[in-house]
Order: C-alpha cells, then structure tokens, then sequence
C-alpha cells in the first residue's frame, strides 16, 4: 500500500522526551513510522493515539499494527482532535502531540489520488476522498476571481491571474477532470520558468491546501493540542511551506509570551497567562536526510512544551 519514510525522526523522538508509560497522540499518522519508533520507546503502559483523515493510511494502518494494543487509531480530521479523543475515551493529560503536516508520499505517488501533475490521474487531492469538494469539483465552479486568490495566497504564484482566466477558458470548452489536463493547462499559461521548477508546483500546492482546508484545519488544532497536554508535556509540529510554519511559529510565540495586555501587571488571569515553553528554535534536517530522503528537504520541527499555567 506504498511507503513513507519519516521526516526528522530522530528530532521528533527528542522533541517529545519520551517517557517509558506516557501517552502520545500522532495526529498525522501516514503510514505510520513515526508512531512505530514511539511505540518501540514505550513500554508496555504506554500507549499512543493516532489520527488519520485518509481512509487508505487507516486501512493500512489497521493492517501493519494488528495486535498492537498499546495503539489506538483512529480516522478523522485533528482539526476536530479533542472530540476524537474524547470520543475514543482518551481524555487530557497527554505528555505529547506531534503533528507531521501535509501530504504522505503514497497520496503523492498514487495516481488515482490526483496529488500529483507527474502522475495522470483523476483530479482529487481529497486526503478523505470520501468527503469535501475534490480539486476538479472546486475548478468547476470557482470564480475566476477565487481561484487566482487561492493560486496567489497558497502557492504564491505570480502568474495567478493569467492561470486562472486560462483555467475559465478551458472549462468553458470542457471539464477539466485530470491532472495532466490541469498541468498542461498551466504549462501554457505560465510565460517564464523557475528553474528546477515544474509550472504547475505552486498552483498544485495551492489546490490541496485549498480543498483539504489545510491551514484552517492547523489553526484549529493548536489550541486544542495545547488544552490536552499536561504540564511538562511536548507539542512537536513539522510543516513543510512557509505558511504553515508561520502559523506555527506565530501561534507557539505568541502561547509563549501570555496576553501582552496584561505584560508587567502583578495579577494576571489564568487565561492570559503563557501555556508553552519553546524548547530551542526552527529544527532542519541535516543533509544526510535530505540526501536519503528529498521529501525532507523543505521540513521545519518547532517544539514547545506546556508549562502549568
Ligand atoms: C506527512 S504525512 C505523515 C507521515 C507519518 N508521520 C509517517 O511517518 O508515516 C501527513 C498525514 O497526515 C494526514 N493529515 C493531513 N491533514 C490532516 C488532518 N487535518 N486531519 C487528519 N489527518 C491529516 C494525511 O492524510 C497524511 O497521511
């Protein structure tokens, strides 16, 4: 069912300062590597939750860790995580949360799955195909307007404007249904190459997010990752673009820092007081890793760790 090769393992693994009988949730399990290297850390009471929205990456989940007790896995969006852990009858009191986000490189390499403009396939990009606005359902209806939008403020692509009146045209002929139509279509659109670059990279990138929600779905799942860690507890969050890591590194600061209305005064509220430590700054892969592993080359880890508020 294809394979992921876990990105800063070994960083996660300190970012988290495993305890032996801790209680972990991945919320991005993929194909789960690095919920097996936790587990392989964990003795026998520990135990780790992890979530997935992609119904394959549970499936195979299910598959690879049969009888493993000590694992929970469940399929959802995290954006939603303090619910599904409730639901599955975990409550606070986590000593970790890692978050890997975006894609895993079996929705990329698959071509049914409609990631990728190297692949022809279906036009999806769905993580859970089986919910939501596929990325062709969205380029049906989307307004030239919107759709140079999302190009410009997700792929920070320059040329948003001219893909987008070429996106109108096409479809005003026929529905664009596959990646390679879509790639194709950007191909022709775009007047200048980056080098190394294919043209459709950024206006891919901007689709998925779009359609899978993906910042908003972060956005969300931070506060909640924090109310569920108990003090001393690690939030470990890898991001793999600039927007992402932006929103991280904002939210972990400014968690941080407490209320700044309230900066120098004596009595501050519970509620405005900081809740996260940073534990060190931005971690990169080594080259080695890049070297092995390309899909690690753009990945970022920022950990911080709950503080008792
Ligand atoms: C980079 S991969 C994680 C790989 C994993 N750490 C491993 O070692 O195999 C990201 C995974 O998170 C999932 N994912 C992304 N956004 C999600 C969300 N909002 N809710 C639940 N799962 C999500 C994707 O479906 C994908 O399987």
């Amino acid at each position: 069912m294809g394979l992921h090769t876990p990105v800063l393992l070994d960083e996660v693994l300190a970012g988290l300062a495993l305890r032996s009988a801790g209680r972990y949730c991945d919320a991005t399990f993929g194909r789960g590597g690095h919920t097996a290297a936790i587990l392989a850390q964990l003795g026998p009471a520990g135990r780790v939750v992890a979530i997935d929205r992609d119904p394959e990456a549970v499936a195979a989940g299910r598959e690879r860790f049969a009888g493993e007790s000590r694992l929970t896995l469940i399929r959802g969006s995290f954006g939603q995580l303090k619910g599904l852990l409730r639901a599955a009858g975990w409550s606070d009191g986590l000593h970790g949360v890692l978050l890997d986000l975006g894609v895993s490189s079996p929705q990329l390499d698959e071509a049914r799955r409609g990631f990728s403009f190297m692949h022809d396939g279906p036009l999806d990009m769905r993580m859970d195909y089986e919910s939501g606005t596929s990325a062709a359902q969205w380029l049906a209806r989307a307004g030239e307007r919107e759709i140079a939008d999302v190009l410009f403020r997700l792929g920070e692509e320059r040329f948003s404007r001219r893909i987008a009146r070429a996106v109108i045209a096409a479809r005003a002929q026929a529905p664009i249904a596959t990646t390679r139509q879509l790639a194709e279509l950007i191909a022709g659109a775009v007047p200048t190459r980056e080098p190394g670059k294919h043209p459709a990279t950024r206006t891919f990138q901007a689709i998925r997010i779009h359609v899978n929600r993906e910042l908003e779905e972060v956005e969300a799942a931070l506060p909640q990752a924090v109310e569920l860690l108990e003090p001393g507890g690690r939030l470990c969050v890898i991001s793999f673009h600039s927007l992402e890591d932006r929103l991280v590194k904002r939210f972990m600061r400014r968690e941080a820092q407490g209320d700044p209305i309230y900066a120098g005064l004596p009595d501050v509220p519970v509620h405005a007081r900081p809740r996260l430590r940073l534990v060190g700054g931005a971690v990169m892969p080594d080259e080695p890793e890049v070297e092995r592993n390309a899909r690690a080359r753009s990945a970022v880890l920022r950990v911080a760790e709950r503080i008792a508020a």
